[in-house]
């Protein structure tokens, strides 16, 4: 298992300000730093890092934790392989690991040596008698050997046996067979594979782990292309096929298509930079995926109806990011593949041709627009004028608005400044009532909290808001840590939450633990020092004293006392007297402002 001085060290050797500033622009604002989230699509920064307490938290989505968290979430690790990742970084050896807590791990493990023996048994399989017929596919569809070696292309051959027998002979497990979603189970009898007689396409991450596999067809059979279901290490939303390659071209563009034989056939035409998602469509993830290796994102979508969808869609999530995006159609219905092969050796010229001939989002959805339209007469021309307004009215940028309105103005004869008029107005009508959404939004929210907190006595917001409070002073300041552990002991906190971190900061106290946030990741989930980072985000706008420290005891011994009211035998006078004596005393002291209004 993982020591306290293990993690000692690898809080000492992982700065988070260093490990965050990889992935995220962070830039300082007194002592703290912020950035764009890297968890959520924003365009101003609610991210924030604190490296006094060695904790992130975002104000927008609430992710949160300390650096182990940080590098869970944004490489998709567990864990220890998260631990393990930053003391690879840092040059610390791992301590040996071994326990039930690892199994999840080991699993994981075993799956990615799984895919990884299956791709080398598929590739195999495609260069030996049973791949004949579908080598000879993939070099009909104009594949070299080289392409089909770099992205270990391969057959997986139409048996239903051959790839668990030749796992077993490698010492897999059904189970673990079952879990990578290579085979599936048959009651009792040995796991079927999933894919056969299919072309199989590996998928893989980032560190060039195989996670899963797409498989397609050569008959004409329904699904076309098979692909892995969601496993513990592999989640269709967020990956990205061939990203892994495309993520070191030092372009910083990317060309997004949608499917696998279109990165392939462009990758092999030069354009290495192309990626695809998994048989879905583009999820946000994807989106803020791409964005953190591009500044600009040139989609390249199917030109019939179904493509053209996927584009808008995929415009309005990449819009959410910071990205440039440009859009491009490929003539008479064609996808980039087809595209490529039909122009031959002339294909990477003409394809660099349309790239080069993309309109950014805007001017590609007006012109789609523009074809709704009669323009040539007056009807025409004002119906086009209104629904072009209204696009453009929604775009966030002015200089963009204007550019627009001089284009639309040139299209229709009409005055530019009397088309920028009716923009700002269709803006500002906008505006009013997208702040009147978030209003009633949070309105709602705050009902919805209310209601909640009232249903339940134990939440009392205003003893957690103390309570919370006091965690993270605690967590900041653990010289002083005893003075306030002597005065509260954990049975008085209202909240099951606060009162299971106050206990564990309380027992480590007494047993010469550390407590900073990083120490508890060992005592709490992903979840959970995502909660307690966001009590130090807000004390970090607080920044208690010791004063206001034992403030926060009275307030929480007050309304414990209060609560116990509850608990009171009501035919018990002199209990009750006690009690009154007692509440009286402290109330005096309890006198206590959470500062955010009151509820
Ligand atoms: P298309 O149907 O456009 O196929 O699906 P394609 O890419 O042109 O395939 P080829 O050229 O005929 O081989 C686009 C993508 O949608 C997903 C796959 O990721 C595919 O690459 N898809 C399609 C599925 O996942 N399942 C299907 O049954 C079909
Ligand atoms: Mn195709």
């Amino acid at each position: 298992m993982i020591s306290d001085g293990f993690i000692e060290e690898l809080k000492l050797k992982s700065d988070i300000v260093d490990i965050a500033s990889y992935y995220v622009n962070l830039k300082r604002q007194g002592k703290n730093l912020w950035g764009l989230c890297p968890f959520h699509a924003e365009k101003t920064p609610s991210f924030s890092v604190f490296p006094d307490s060695g904790s992130f938290y975002c104000f927008g989505c609430g992710a949160g934790g300390d650096v182990i968290t940080f590098i869970e979430r944004i490489e998709n690790l567990d864990y220890i392989e998260a631990v393990k990742f930053l003391a690879d970084k840092a040059g610390i050896n791992m301590p040996q690991n071994d326990g039930k807590s690892e199994d999840l791990s080991n699993l994981r493990r075993r799956i990615f040596e799984a895919n990884r023996e299956a791709a080398r048994f598929f590739h195999n399989t495609l260069y030996s008698e049973k791949g004949k017929e579908a080598l000879k596919y993939l070099k009909i569809r104009g594949l070299t050997d080289n392409t089909i070696k770099k992205f270990g292309l391969g057959f997986a051959p139409n048996s239903r046996y051959e790839l668990g027998n030749h796992l077993k002979s490698q010492g897999f497990k059904p189970y673990e067979i079952i879990q990578a979603n290579l085979g599936v189970s048959k009651e009792n009898k040995e796991p079927w594979s999933r894919f056969f007689d299919r072309v199989m396409f590996p998928i893989i991450d980032l560190r060039g782990n195989v996670v899963a596999f797409g498989g397609r067809t050569m008959l004409d059979i329904k699904p076309k292309y098979l692909n892995t279901s969601d496993t513990i290490i592999f989640k269709k939303s967020s990956n990205l096929f061939s990203l892994n390659f495309a993520k070191n071209e030092s372009t910083e563009k990317l060309i997004l298509v949608e499917g696998y034989m279109d990165v392939i056939a462009l990758y092999q035409a030069g354009f290495k930079n192309t990626v695809a998602t998994l048989g879905t469509a583009l999820t946000p993830e994807q989106a803020k995926l791409m964005s953190r290796y591009a500044k600009e994102i040139i989609i390249c979508y199917d030109s019939d109806l179904a493509g053209q969808k996927a584009a808008q869609r995929a415009i309005d999530l990449l819009r959410q990011t910071d990205v440039l995006i440009k859009v491009v159609t490929v003539p008479n219905g064609k996808d980039p593949d087809e595209f490529i092969r039909l122009h031959g050796s002339e294909g990477p010229t003409r394809f660099n041709l349309l790239l080069n001939s993309s309109n950014n989002d805007v001017e590609y959805i007006l012109k789609k627009e523009a074809l709704k339209y009669d323009i040539e007469t007056t009807d025409g021309k004002i119906a086009y004028l209104k629904s072009s307004i209204k696009i453009l009215s929604k775009l966030n940028n002015r200089l963009e608005q204007d550019i627009f309105a001089g284009k639309l103005s040139e299209k229709v004869g009409v005055d530019k400044s009397t088309i920028m008029m009716q923009l700002l107005k269709e803006h500002k009508k906008n505006k009013i009532l997208e702040e009147k959404k978030e209003f009633l939004k949070i309105q709602q929210d705050l009902s919805a909290k209310r209601d909640f907190i009232n249903k339940d006595k134990s939440k009392n917001l205003r003893a957690a808001v103390a309570e919370e409070a006091l965690i993270a002073f605690i967590i900041n300041n653990p010289d002083i840590a005893n003075n306030i552990f002597l005065k509260l002991t954990p049975e008085k906190f209202c909240t099951d939450f606060n009162k299971r971190v106050y206990s564990c900061l309380f027992e480590r106290k007494k047993a010469n633990r550390p407590f900073s946030l990083i120490d508890l990741t060992l005592d709490f989930t992903k979840e959970e020092i995502a909660k307690i980072a966001s009590f130090l985000a807000i004390e970090s706008r607080r920044n208690s004293t010791i004063k206001a420290a034992y403030e926060y005891i009275d307030v929480i011994l007050y309304e414990s006392e209060k609560f116990s009211e509850v608990e009171l035998n009501l035919a018990d006078e002199n209990k009750i007297r006690e009690y009154m004596l007692k509440l009286k005393s402290i109330k005096n002291r309890g006198k206590f402002d959470n500062g955010y209004g009151s509820y």
